[in-house]
């Protein structure tokens, strides 16, 4: 993949070296500086990663400029149109589209291994009952290693294999257990003649007294949400299953490394944020005062839902799940709703302020996400959740590259460091 015939020079005083180029299938050429300390004694300052590629991948490609989301070559609106979450798991795990026959297989294995080991209910009820859902899940998922030990060994393929489709399996499971815990219901078991995305459903709103149908639209709905958030490269969720990865740690620990990360409100976070700031915005004629605040650089206040570290056009999820999101409030007919109509307003006079246009900054998959979850009748706690199920086979998958790669590093940054030089120790009495 090095490209020889293309190099970069580096000068810096009286040293000029040549650094070698690599070519990707597409994309801008990356420059190699896996060797420039050792052979010019500097390090590159890139806080953030901005500029710096930090893998190999064959799995997920994004055009930020263009507005382009790629999985294994499909693009993502033609997978949420005409494709379905399992076959999307299928697609970023192993790297085609299945067969009918692969599919039902995959789709067998993945039904089969939905239930959790039932001492895990007691793990679950050692947490307050006000815990936010992520702290549960951060915490269970972890915990999924004191459980399955015989899939933990990830110098074995087949206990590789054998962890990606438990923790695919598992998620929505502990997910809605983690959703039952906290409104002191009775968990649901899953049901395996129900699609994934209808289970899910199910063991989140469905209670042992009453008879639950999923609506085939919420549903769809729901596998849409999944499907759009499957992957999404190396984001700062999916870096850090990789770097926790890259000591050997095991599939359950980093994946929970990855849930702790998503937590964060610049990340998957957003849509909980930006639900909450529309609530608090709450009337149509207080937009422009959130705009103002937006824009104001003495103002830490950041409009949620908008802007994007790598798209620099209209997020192509956000396209999809905006469709999606009138079907769903047209479906339960609450188009009326105040928050929405703060979403429509604020959106509309957003797209159309230029200091949002010259900087970019387009409503992103959480802006409409959150409203689509909300209209369900999920809480703002469950977003991100179910962000975190969604993206488990990203996780997955980018874990499973990565482990299968014979030149695996240890992931292992280094600094600048700007803090005191040595100095000799002092008593405490003498300071
Ligand atoms: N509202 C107002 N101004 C913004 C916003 C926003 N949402 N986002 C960025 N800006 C401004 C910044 O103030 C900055 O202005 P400056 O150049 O005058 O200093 C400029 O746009 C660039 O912002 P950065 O923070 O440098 O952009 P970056 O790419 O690092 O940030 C991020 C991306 C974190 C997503 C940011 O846009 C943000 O905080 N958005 C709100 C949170 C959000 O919606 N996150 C979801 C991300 S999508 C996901 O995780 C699925």
């Amino acid at each position: 993949m090095a490209d020889s015939n293309k190099t970069a020079t580096l000068t810096f005083g009286d040293t000029t070296i040549d650094l070698p180029m690599m070519s990707p299938s597409v994309g801008p050429d990356v420059i190699d500086i896996s060797k420039l300390y050792g052979k010019a004694g500097v390090f590159t300052h890139d806080p953030g990663f901005t500029s710096t590629s930090s893998c190999v991948s064959t799995i997920t490609y994004i055009d930020g400029e263009q507005g382009e989301l790629l999985h294994r070559g499909y693009p993502i609106d033609q997978l949420a149109e005409k494709s379905h979450y399992l076959e999307v798991c299928y697609l970023l795990l192993y790297g085609e589209l299945p067969t009918a026959t692969e599919l039902e297989d995959f789709e067998y294995r993945v039904t089969r291994h939905t239930m959790v080991h039932e001492q895990m209910m007691n793990f679950f009820r050692g947490f307050r009952r006000d815990a936010h859902p992520m702290a549960v899940m951060v915490g269970v998922v972890g915990a999924m290693s004191a459980f399955y030990h015989d899939s933990t060994d990830i110098s074995d393929p087949w206990q590789r294999e054998v962890a990606s489709i438990r923790l695919i399996a598992k998620m929505p499971t502990i997910a809605a257990m983690a959703y039952k815990y906290t409104i002191g219901q009775p968990f649901e078991y899953p049901r395996n003649d129900l699609d994934y995305a209808s289970n899910f459903l199910r063991m989140c709103f469905a209670v042992p007294a009453e008879d639950y149908q999923v609506d085939p639209i919420l549903s769809r709905a729901m596998d849409r949400i999944f499907t759009l958030h499957a992957d999404h490269e190396q984001n700062a969720s999916t870096s850090t299953v990789r770097l926790a990865s890259s000591s050997g740690a095991n599939p359950f620990a980093s994946i929970a490394a990855g849930i702790a990360c998503l937590w964060g409100p610049a990340h998957g976070g957003a849509n909980q944020a930006c639900l909450e700031m529309l609530r608090e915005i709450g009337t149509v004629d207080r937009i422009p005062e959130f705009i103002a605040r937006a824009k104001d650089k003495n103002d830490p206040f950041r409009l949620m839902g908008f802007g994007h570290r790598v798209y620099k056009n209209f997020d192509p999820r956000a396209k999809v799940m905006k469709k999606s999101a009138d079907e769903v409030l047209d479906l339960l007919g609450i188009d009326n709703n105040p928050t929405l109509q703060v979403a429509k307003e604020l959106e509309k006079q957003a797209l159309n302020d230029p200091y949002f246009a010259e900087k970019k900054l387009f409503p992103n998959v959480d802006f409409y996400s959150g409203i689509i979850l909300e209209a369900m009748g999920f809480p703002t706690s469950m977003f991100t959740p179910i962000f975190a199920l969604s993206r488990t086979i990203g996780w997955v998958s980018q874990w499973k590259e990565m482990i299968s790669d014979p030149g695996l590093k240890i992931g292992r940054p280094r600094q600048l460091y700007t803090g005191e030089t040595r100095r000799d120790y002092v008593d405490v009495e003498n300071r």
